[in-house]
């Protein structure tokens, strides 16, 4: 349902709250009480281990229904199956989510009524992590929330602070003002409604022989997370994908692909679009004659050599579009070196409106890694970023499209 003017986006929406077991389960009840001051209603759901930071007359008596906990029970099992209890809300919020529970989320588990909801529901969901700082940065919670993150799963926080346990760093949960915008801007207009977008990401790989193959080390976890933020803004994104290990982005349509060429092709039938952003490491060079046999090591003229052909520039290839090229094409420019200086250079040559220039020296470890330290190439000053996890740098990203959509320089139909 759509609120009146000037209402909070959570008016009239229906929260399914699970509340679990943490210190930041206290704030559940301030949580709930802004959310029904913004019109939203809240039926919560308390973790066994979340009855020892709060209790269950206290989100009753804010909530004004009934707190279903999860220990079975046959009389909500008769009157409402959990199947029924996950999917009669517009979202389900965790808050506070402890590293266990993202465990459970993460791996499929179902062994409480919390953590059934959630592998049942078909709702969108929203965590808001709570732990301490070491069990956040465990390599363990950090693969949980990527696998989360790539089944669509929405988080906000947590935040730096003190923690109730004396140390410091990430791991508190937001505020429940941060939660609310978060819903609020979750439900509200999305900036890219109606926009399709065509994205690359990920490496190419050039066939030598049936079996061999030359690749580069890009993740996809850049052009990835740049698709997932595209489609949460709104946007209808098509993912020219090369071979990566990346789960596919929640609501975006995932074409896979090896080499170049087939890159070039399905960017070409996905089109039209109005954003294009070509993320890929795409191959500059393929074999120029891939070997129908497998190369055998005894040959008589010792190791072979190869002779290389150039691919084709998927980017420039777009930006040179005269009928149907996308409003807005945005490339990455990957530099070792004079990182800004070869982006502005790189930026006139393939033609495109913005580059992404970041430095993948070995020491950034900006390949493969969660980190990216990025500098915007537009028309005006080079933007210099701080460094931001490549989700960050994606949603960032995707904020400044939509200022640039909003303002004249594209917009559906317009395209030239
Ligand atoms: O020329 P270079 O590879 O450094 O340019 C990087 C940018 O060009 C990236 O946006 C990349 O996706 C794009 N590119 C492309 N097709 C190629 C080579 C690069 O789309 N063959």
């Amino acid at each position: 349902m759509r609120p009146a003017p000037g209402a909070s986006p959570l008016a009239g929406r229906r929260v399914l709250l699970i509340v679990g077991g943490g210190i930041a389960a206290v704030k559940a009840p301030d949580l709930i009480r802004r959310l029904r001051e913004r019109g939203a209603s809240v039926r919560c759901v308390l973790t066994r281990a979340g009855h020892e930071f709060t209790t269950p007359l206290a989100l009753s008596s804010l909530s004004e229904d009934r707190v279903f906990t999860d220990l079975f029970d046959l009389t909500d099992e008769s009157e409402m199956g959990h199947i029924q209890l996950s999917r009669q809300a517009d979202i389900v919020l965790v808050a506070p989510a402890t590293a266990s529970l993202m465990g459970r989320m993460a791996s499929g588990q179902a062994p409480d009524l919390a953590a059934t909801l959630l592998l049942a529901t078909d709702k969108p969901v929203m965590i808001a992590p709570a732990m301490n700082v070491r069990m956040w940065l465990h390599p363990a919670t950090q693969r949980n929330l990527a696998t989360l993150r790539g089944d669509g799963v929405l988080v906000v926080g947590p935040n730096e602070g003190d923690m109730a346990c004396g140390e410091f760093g990430p791991g508190r949960m937001a505020e429940p003002l941060e939660i609310i915008a978060a819903l609020e801007a979750h439900f509200g207009p999305r900036p890219l409604q109606g926009l399709r977008a065509l994205v690359t990401s990920g490496p190419t790989h050039e066939p030598i022989d049936p079996v061999r193959y030359i690749a580069n080390r890009s993740s996809g976890k850049q052009g990835h997370a740049i698709a997932a933020a595209l489609a949460q803004a709104g946007a209808e994104v098509v993912l020219v994908s090369g071979p990566t290990h990346q789960p596919d982005p929640a609501g975006v349509a995932v074409v896979r692909v090896e080499t170049a060429r087939q890159m070039l092709a399905a960017c070409e039938a996905a089109l039209p679009a109005d954003i294009a952003i070509c993320a890929a490491a795409v191959a500059d060079w393929r074999v120029a004659k891939e070997a129908g046999e497998k190369l055998k090591k005894e040959r008589e003229s010792g190791p072979p050599s190869m002779t290389f052909a150039e691919n084709p520039d998927i980017l420039a290839t777009l930006s040179s579009l005269k009928q149907g090229r996308p409003g807005l094409v945005i490339g990455f420019a990957a530099e070792t070196e004079k990182v800004v200086e070869h982006a502005i250079a790189k930026r006139k040559r393939k033609g495109c409106d913005w580059i992404v220039a970041n430095d993948v020296s070995p020491a950034t470890g900006t390949f493969g890694g969660d980190n990216n330290s990025v500098t915007l190439i537009s028309d005006s000053a080079p933007e210099s970023w701080p460094p931001l996890s490549k989700t960050e740098v994606a949603e960032r990203l995707v904020q400044r499209i939509a200022a640039n959509i909003a303002g004249p320089a594209v917009r559906k139909g317009e395209t030239a």
